[in-house]
């Protein structure tokens, strides 16, 4: 689902700053922002900074009062004052609204998103406090409410914060954060709201549409590593970040995941079952462990084709002379995988330096896959985003360059559909 309107509810805090970059990212990803402030988040940072990001009005108080052009139900004739409208302002259709009108913010609103929420707004929520417009708001609410904590760390972690964010969850609002390091008070610690970008990324997860809802989901990512000595190794630039989108979409698709990642840099997505391993053999390894009761495996898996036949157990010291090394292929662990008797629905990847389409495609003949994910090895490798060829049966199905969790989620969407139609 794409967002089309959010209210953006801002509180007191320091990291109330952070609201205006992340009002920007909002308006620049097409989503309507309105943005509720509280009357300590003032003392933080303007209105007028909101209001021109957003180009709308910023409202505080229930009494604010507000111009409103079309009257707010389509039901009265064209001209007719909304309720509690004050004064005709001369421009047809104008009039002055003041009062609990301004429920009506919230109206076909997606999602409240309050960042910060401070530990105070945090304790209204919990209690159902309504003594200003922003937790009025949230209580008169029809859609989900979704809020980023932000505050000192002892704050945070004090047990009233923890009662209360718990009650949240299980109240069905959607607690955001807190990141953990360096705070606004010097202290270290968990408690700084969620980065932007970071939150942005997030309340998009949220309204992902649950196509996997229910399914078991095995992908493989990163670069293998084969040992030559007992510090050396034949690797590849593979970074991992295909392969963990994919896994992060498939979560947000509702899918139960299981990563089997080679070495990367990246943080495990937050809720897989997240299994490290070295070298292709400890990947297939792990693979068969795990891939029977799996309806779908995705390997995105940079895997090496060969390793070394005899490595060293101690590094191996340098002279003058040629050293060869003896190598031996892998095992194709996919193909093998795609080759049993009752295999889970298999999507390769392909990354390819020329003929990349004829090359995927016959590569998604041999190791009998119903998907194939084509790219170009020079734009994909290690980049953070990408232009994919997907190979099926029906043809090809181009996703034109975009960032990596972008195409996992409309390679999620694919997968489902070509799932659906083979077992529903
Ligand atoms: O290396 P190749 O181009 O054949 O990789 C195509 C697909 O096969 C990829 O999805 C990759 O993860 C998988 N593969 C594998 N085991 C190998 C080699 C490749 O699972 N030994």
């Amino acid at each position: 689902m794409k967002l089309k309107r959010i209210v953006l509810g801002v509180t007191g805090g320091v990291a109330a700053y952070k609201a205006a970059e992340l009002a920007r990212l909002l308006v620049k990803d097409g989503i309507d922002v309105q943005v509720v402030m509280s009357a300590a988040a003032r003392h933080f940072v303007g209105a007028a900074t909101f209001q021109a990001i957003t180009g709308h009005p910023v409202f505080s108080d229930l009494w604010d009062e507000r111009v409103v052009d079309t009257p707010p139900d389509p039901a009265l004739p064209a001209g007719s004052p909304p309720e509690g409208a004050k004064k005709h302002l001369g421009r047809p259709g104008a009039f002055l609204v003041s009062g609990m009108a301004h429920i009506d913010l919230t109206r076909g609103a997606d999602a409240i998103l309050v960042a910060p929420a401070s530990a105070d707004f945090l304790a209204k929520l919990v209690h159902g406090r309504a003594d200003d417009l922003l937790s009025t708001l949230c209580l008169a609410r029809d859609c989900p409410l979704l809020v980023a904590p932000a505050m000192n760390r002892q704050m945070w972690e004090a047990p009233a914060t923890r009662r209360n964010v718990a009650q949240l969850s299980s109240d069905g609002v959607t607690v955001l954060g807190p990141d953990s390091g360096e705070q606004a008070c010097g202290e270290v610690g968990f408690g700084r709201m969620l980065e932007p970008d970071a939150l942005l990324d997030a309340l998009e997860a949220r309204f992902q549409p649950k196509r996997f809802a229910g399914l078991k989901v095995v992908i493989t990512a990163g670069p293998t590593f084969e040992a030559i000595d007992a510090v050396r190794g034949l690797t590849n630039p593979s970074s991992g970040k295909m392969g963990y989108a994919v896994a992060r979409a498939a979560l947000e698709a509702g899918a139960e995941v299981t990563l089997i990642s080679g070495r990367t840099c990246l943080p495990p997505p937050r809720d897989a079952r997240f299994m490290p391993v070295v070298s292709a053999q400890d990947m297939l390894t792990v693979v068969e462990s795990v891939v029977d009761d799996a309806d779908i495996f995705i390997s995105v898996a940079a895997v090496a084709d060969y390793y070394v036949l005899n490595p060293s157990e101690q590094k191996i010291k340098k002279d003058a002379h040629i050293l060869t090394l003896e190598l031996a292929p892998n095992p194709d662990i996919l193909a093998g995988i795609s080759s049993r008797e009752k295999p889970p629905f298999c999507v390769g990847f392909a990354a390819e330096s020329e003929n990349i389409e004829e090359y995927a495609e016959l590569k998604r003949r041999r190791k009998h896959l119903p998907l194939i994910v084509a790219n170009d090895v020079k734009e994909a490798v290690g980049s953070d985003s990408v232009r994919l060829i997907l190979l099926d049966e029906a043809g090809r199905h181009v996703l034109e360059k975009a960032d990596k969790q972008t195409q996992a989620r409309l390679l999620v969407a694919h997968i489902a559909e070509l799932y659906n139609t083979r077992y529903q």
